[in-house]
């Protein structure tokens, strides 16, 4: 059969014919051809992007979708007026990348929803550049959340405190309470500064996908369905913030962090840790949500089950020295090495079409609680 030189567009455009049938229509044999190659991961993302050869009886067209140009910047002035214009931008902090939108424009704030394929009822982290504005946010700060915003901000902590009515219900998914954090990075501050407003952002990824710990990680997931990334530098920490709420008389840790159970301790003796009791899955929906998911396995192991797992087709990060043979291996120096890596380790399996990613299990004090809890998910 004879053959054409086709450009094909983004696997993830692709996959909205696949899930949705939206952004594209397909007819001959394209549909089962790109399913094909699809499943058998014959390319990956920027392959796909490019030119292949498909039989020439095949029509590829394209229709209205996503096919918006994503702007990619290192000026925080630039991206920020991408905001005040009602867009969608991410923007790098030292913990994960975020999708940001203005906080007071609900239209905006549908639109990181959207583009993420994040449910609705998962609510979103308002960030701020200042103390000022988040008297913009919370309707009452709470003793404890006052000790927290003064021990750890700006850093890795998002506090949950009760809103005021001007943030729009789409952010917070119905709650009435919102999380709030002040980023430390220094591009962070700089584009939060000059937005003038508090940014409502989740991780940069697909909903699911590990967090992005890299633009170019960004680029792979949202590229043509955001506004904007203001690119910087990888992240410090590489995992997402510490969350505690409270909104209540006694705070909770929602979801573990770099800032540590022991670190909030200190500050409020009385905090409570994290529990799956349903209460507090109510209080956290986002934690009832499949989260940081290589398209490989993942199984978790101790140090002296390693050498057993040694294939062509597996890969393992960890803290223990291992022998030849993995097709992928990252040997980390620590356990903050290990958690500023594991992210960006899940996507280069993928890229490399790994079946089994292995991960060494550490122990749970500190930023371990963080990382195993990570890890547990992904693995789930
Ligand atoms: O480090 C981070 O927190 C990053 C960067 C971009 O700041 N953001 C991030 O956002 O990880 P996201 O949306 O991927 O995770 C937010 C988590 C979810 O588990 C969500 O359920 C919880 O925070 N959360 C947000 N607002 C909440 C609220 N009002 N009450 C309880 N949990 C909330
Ligand atoms: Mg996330």
């Amino acid at each position: 059969m004879a053959r054409a030189i086709v450009r094909l567009p983004k696997l993830r455009q692709l996959e909205n014919i696949k899930i949705r049938n939206e952004s594209f229509s397909l007819t001959g044999e394209a549909s089962s051809f790109v399913n094909d190659a699809l499943r058998r991961r014959f390319c990956s993302d920027y392959d796909l992007a490019h030119t292949m050869s498909v039989p020439a009886s095949v029509t590829i067209t394209r229709r209205a979708g996503y096919s918006m140009q994503t702007k990619i910047t290192t000026d925080p002035i630039e991206a920020a007026a991408h905001i005040m214009r009602g867009d969608i931008v991410a923007f790098p902090t030292e913990t994960v990348y975020g999708l940001g939108a203005n906080v007071f424009d609900a239209a905006a704030v549908a639109k990181i929803f959207k583009a993420k394929r994040r449910p609705a009822d998962n609510p979103l982290i308002a960030h701020v550049a200042s103390r000022e504005q988040i008297d913009l946010l919370a309707a009452e700060i709470t003793e404890s959340a006052e000790n927290f915003i003064n021990a750890f901000f700006p850093g890795p902590l998002t506090v949950v405190v009760r809103k005021v009515e001007a943030v729009p219900l789409i952010a917070t998914a119905g709650l009435d309470t919102i999380g709030i954090r002040m980023p430390a990075f220094k591009v962070a501050s700089e584009f939060l500064s000059a937005c003038g407003v508090p940014v409502v952002a989740p991780s940069a990824n697909l909903s699911g996908r590990p967090s992005p710990t890299t633009w170019e990680a960004v680029l792979e997931d949202l590229n043509g369905r955001i506004d904007c990334i203001l690119k910087g530098e990888p992240t410090e920490i590489g995992l997402e913030s510490a969350v505690v709420d409270c909104s209540s008389e006694i705070p909770v840790l929602l979801r573990a962090g770099s800032v540590s159970l022991e670190q909030l301790r200190e500050v409020v003796p009385g905090t409570r840790g994290i529990s799956t009791g349903f209460g507090d899955v109510a209080r956290s929906p986002g934690l009832l949500h499949k989260h940081y998911s290589p398209r490989a396995g993942v199984v978790l192991l101790g140090g002296d089950e390693i050498s057993d797992q040694i294939s062509e087709q597996t890969a393992f990060i960890g803290l223990s020295k291992v022998p030849d043979g993995f097709a992928l291996v990252k040997q980390c120096d620590s356990v903050e090495q290990y958690a500023h890596s594991l992210f960006e380790f899940f996507r280069e399996c993928d890229r490399a079409g790994i079946a089994v990613i292995y991960c060494e299990k550490v122990q749970e004090t500190g930023l371990g609680a963080a990382l195993m809890d990570r890890l547990r998910r992904a693995a789930e």
